[in-house]
């Protein structure tokens, strides 16, 4: 049974696809969910800033009948007024869950197994397992085969690029990454991805050249060139990653019915054009709302039954 939900590694076959097709069924029927989690209570960690996140955890926790808590850096600065270790050992006392989004995954990772309360991993510096859930569900609505399927991924190899990699191993469609050389995502996450891969037949590869990259993609997917965290490259980065900036000219080079996809928050004329990002092809925002979706449903798996015996 589902205890925490950190990384998508972390998930057998069965959750994975028990994420999924739960997520659709509590967007069909929001109405049969809406008392499940009447009485918890969710703590919202935020080290960093966040719109998507906060907001669909907050109205998720509402819409199934209970509460979230939302805690900026001001309010605990967990690290410096306390230990992560003490802010879970208190926090076990009073709430059903906690949400965490940090810098180093490792924080996620330690705080879990003090707390005896599920974790969930709302972004670290090296993942960001909600949004790749919520991106492979948005795919697989528009498309329902993600067997032959061929998402591209330009830019920084990053939290979200890590996050895809290992939720396309799950899911079994096959990723190609782009990145410049030394951008490259960790060889931890490939090691990961390579070896869960083995099990759907999903396959990755890696190119430095943006167009081999789309050619035949079916959907092409970039993320901001400097996360949160990396402000002070935002120059030496823009200048690195401008071949990577999908345009209408790199667009033309996928197939004709490619999606283009973001995690957001998205820095229009940087890595993608506002004629690309406002194009019908854009599903930005079918993915923005299906984090909604998709939050409830680990919110559900993972507090429903905790906590009541
Ligand atoms: N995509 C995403 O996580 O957005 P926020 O940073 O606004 O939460
Ligand atoms: N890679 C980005 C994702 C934001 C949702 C960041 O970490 O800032």
């Amino acid at each position: 049974m589902l205890e925490d939900f950190i990384s998508i590694h972390d998930l057998s076959l069965y959750e994975f696809n028990q994420i999924l097709e739960l997520t659709e069924q509590i967007k069909a029927h929001p109405q049969r969910f809406q008392n499940k989690l009447k009485n918890k209570t969710l703590a919202m960690i935020f080290q960093k800033p966040s719109l998507r996140t906060r907001v669909t955890f907050e109205v998720g926790m509402l819409q199934l009948g209970g509460e979230a808590i939302y805690l900026s850096p001001s309010d605990i600065q967990m690290g410096t007024r306390e230990t992560p270790y003490d802010v879970g050992k208190n926090l076990e006392r009073w709430i059903d869950g906690v949400m965490i989004r940090t810098f180093a995954n490792q924080d996620v990772v330690d705080f879990a197994r003090a707390c005896r309360i599920p974790v969930i991993n709302a972004l670290t510096d090296l993942l960001h397992p909600c949004q790749a859930m919520a991106d492979l569900f948005t795919i697989k609505e528009k498309r329902r085969d993600l067997g032959n399927f061929k998402l591209t991924y330009l830019g920084d190899g990053n939290n979200v690029c890590h996050s895809l990699l290992l939720g396309a191993a799950k899911s079994g469609c096959n990723i190609m990454v782009a990145t410049p050389p030394g951008y490259e995502p960790n060889p931890e996450i490939l090691k990961l991805a390579e070896e869960d891969g083995k099990e759907t037949g999903s396959r990755f590869h890696l190119t430095d050249d943006p167009s081999e990259a789309v050619k035949e993609a079916d959907a092409v997917y970039t993320d901001v060139w400097a996360s949160m965290g990396q402000e002070q490259e935002k120059d030496k980065r823009a200048k690195i990653f401008a071949p990577f900036q999908v345009n209408k000219g790199l667009m033309a080079k996928a197939k004709s019915d490619a999606f283009f996809m973001h995690c957001l928050p998205a820095h229009r004329g940087e890595e993608v054009t506002d004629d690309v990002i406002d194009s019908p092809q854009s599903i930005v925002y079918d993915q923005a709302e299906n984090r909604l979706h998709i939050q409830k449903a680990i919110m559900l798996l993972l507090l429903e039954k905790k906590n009541d015996d």
